[in-house]
């Protein structure tokens, strides 16, 4: 069972962190073991810069595992992008990636957005197939990998 709401400034680190490991422990399909694209993907993922997702229009959410601690976050843009959703590697395959889409498709909907859209790594790809989304064009150059821009339509 988790826990989405709003992130919090104090979380900042420890969601930060979260993001790294996230990116280095389940997203090999993307990056293969490579340090130079770890380490670039990860490079904006600090305390700081979560704090100004924080403070940007939009949405940020901190899903919290049942001891607390932050479990997963998920970012989405006003004009409805996904920014960001990533599990910690220890709660990945519990439901926390779709509980917080689920929380950011309603937010967006809320906002007036008819549509959310997205580019997938590859790691996360059918995830998100098999949540109503289809591909919106082909893969694009992203990194030393490609990413593949999606579509969902919330509301008819
Ligand atoms: C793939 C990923 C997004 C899934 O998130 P999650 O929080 O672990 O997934 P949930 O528990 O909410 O959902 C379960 C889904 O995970 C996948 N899954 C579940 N068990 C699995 C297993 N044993 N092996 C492989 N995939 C499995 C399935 O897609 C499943 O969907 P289904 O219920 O329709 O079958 C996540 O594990 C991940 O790797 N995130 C990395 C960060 C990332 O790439 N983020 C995307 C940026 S756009």
């Amino acid at each position: 069972v988790v826990l989405v709401r709003e992130a919090r400034e104090e979380e900042a680190e420890a969601i930060a962190d979260m993001l790294c490991r996230s990116i280095r422990d389940l997203c090999a399909a993307d990056h293969g073991g490579d340090e130079e694209m770890i380490a670039a993907w990860s490079a904006n993922k600090t305390a700081e810069n979560v704090c100004k997702w924080i403070a940007a229009p939009g949405i940020m959410l901190t899903a919290l595992a049942p001891d607390g601690g932050v479990a997963g976050a998920g970012a989405a843009a006003p004009d409805g992008t996904v920014l960001l959703n990533y599990v910690a590697p220890e709660m990945r395959f519990s439901g926390v990636s779709t509980a917080l889409l689920l929380e950011l498709e309603r937010w967006l909907l809320k906002s007036g957005c008819p549509e959310v859209r997205l580019e997938s790594t590859r790691t996360a790809l059918a995830f998100y197939l098999a949540r109503g989304y289809e591909k919106n064009g082909p893969a694009v150059p992203w990194r030393k990998s490609t990413a593949q821009p999606l579509r969902k339509r919330l509301a008819p």
